[in-house]
């Protein structure tokens, strides 16, 4: 196992957003997860990036706890993510979108850089987001403003930036939302590349097609609760997923 979830909460504000959560991901599998609206998918991504705090339960991490260590220090275990919508980097170079993923976002650490080392320490992060491009394919359009480029290339620039800092696991946010049926193949494409440079991924998605074929595992959830985990054709296929997502009775 790569990634274990055990029994985690979380309350946001005093509201509870996630009860009991657990799963397992193996090594180089695909993880999925599906859920309606506010199901609390993305909630589960923030905890393990250390965005979000748990109040019970641990993250745990080849082995190691993870839980409550600080974003740049869970990245620094080589676990990147992509985010759901890239609506606010519009105005970025992809290559800047993917460079921004390596910075350290405290200010101390950013302080405590001699301009020396600033300068070493951006090139070295660009070297390393253009390597993500171009394993990618995404080349082409490094110096391009992310918000000249289609739903598809603007999702695939933000898995390169997962992809650069995520040298073990990459967490993805829904890729395929607002890309076209036609351009999802480009986004399964870029999935099997991380597969084959060895990355274990987990992937949010609403598509039941997408999921059943580039997932390995499936965990379907709802209310901030796990619904089921297994097999993505079980996990699809059974009546109380298909009910979570119609809100009704599924016969
Ligand atoms: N910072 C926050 N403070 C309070 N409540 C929050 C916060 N972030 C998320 N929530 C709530 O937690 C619940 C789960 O949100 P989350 O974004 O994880 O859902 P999701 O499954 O990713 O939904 P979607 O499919 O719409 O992206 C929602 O009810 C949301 O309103
Ligand atoms: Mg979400």
């Amino acid at each position: 196992m790569l990634l274990a979830l055990q029994s985690v909460d979380v309350e946001l504000g005093g509201v509870s957003i996630l009860r009991d959560i657990s799963f397992e991901v193996a090594q180089g599998h695909t993880f999925g997860i599906v859920g309606p609206n506010g199901a609390g998918k993305t909630t589960i991504l923030n905890v393990v990036s250390g965005v979000v705090p748990t109040v019970r339960g641990d993250v745990v991490f080849k082995g190691e706890t993870l839980t409550g260590i600080s974003p740049h220090k869970v990245r620094g275990h080589g676990i990147g993510r992509s985010l759901q919508s890239t609506q606010y980097f519009t105005h970025l170079s992809v290559l800047d979108l993917v460079s921004l993923g390596q910075l350290k976002n405290s200010v101390w650490g950013a302080l405590r850089f001699s301009d020396h080392r600033r300068t070493r320490f951006a090139q070295t992060s660009r070297t390393r987001a253009m390597e993500a491009l171009e394993l990618l394919d995404l080349g082409a359009y490094a110096h391009r403003p992310l918000g000249e480029l289609s739903s598809a290339v603007q999702k695939l620039a933000d898995m390169a930036r997962a992809l650069a800092v995520g040298g073990e696991l990459v967490l993805l946010d829904e890729p395929t939302s607002g890309v076209s049926a036609s351009e999802r193949g480009a986004i399964a494409d870029a999935l099997s590349e991380m597969r084959r440079l060895g990355r274990t991924i987990v992937l949010i998605d609403h598509d039941p097609g997408f999921v059943v074929s580039n997932c390995d595992r499936l965990m379907a959830m709802n209310f901030g609760e796990v619904l089921r985990v297994g097999d993505p054709g079980e996990v699809m296929a059974s009546a109380e997923v298909k009910r979570s997502y119609l809100g009704q009775s599924a016969e």
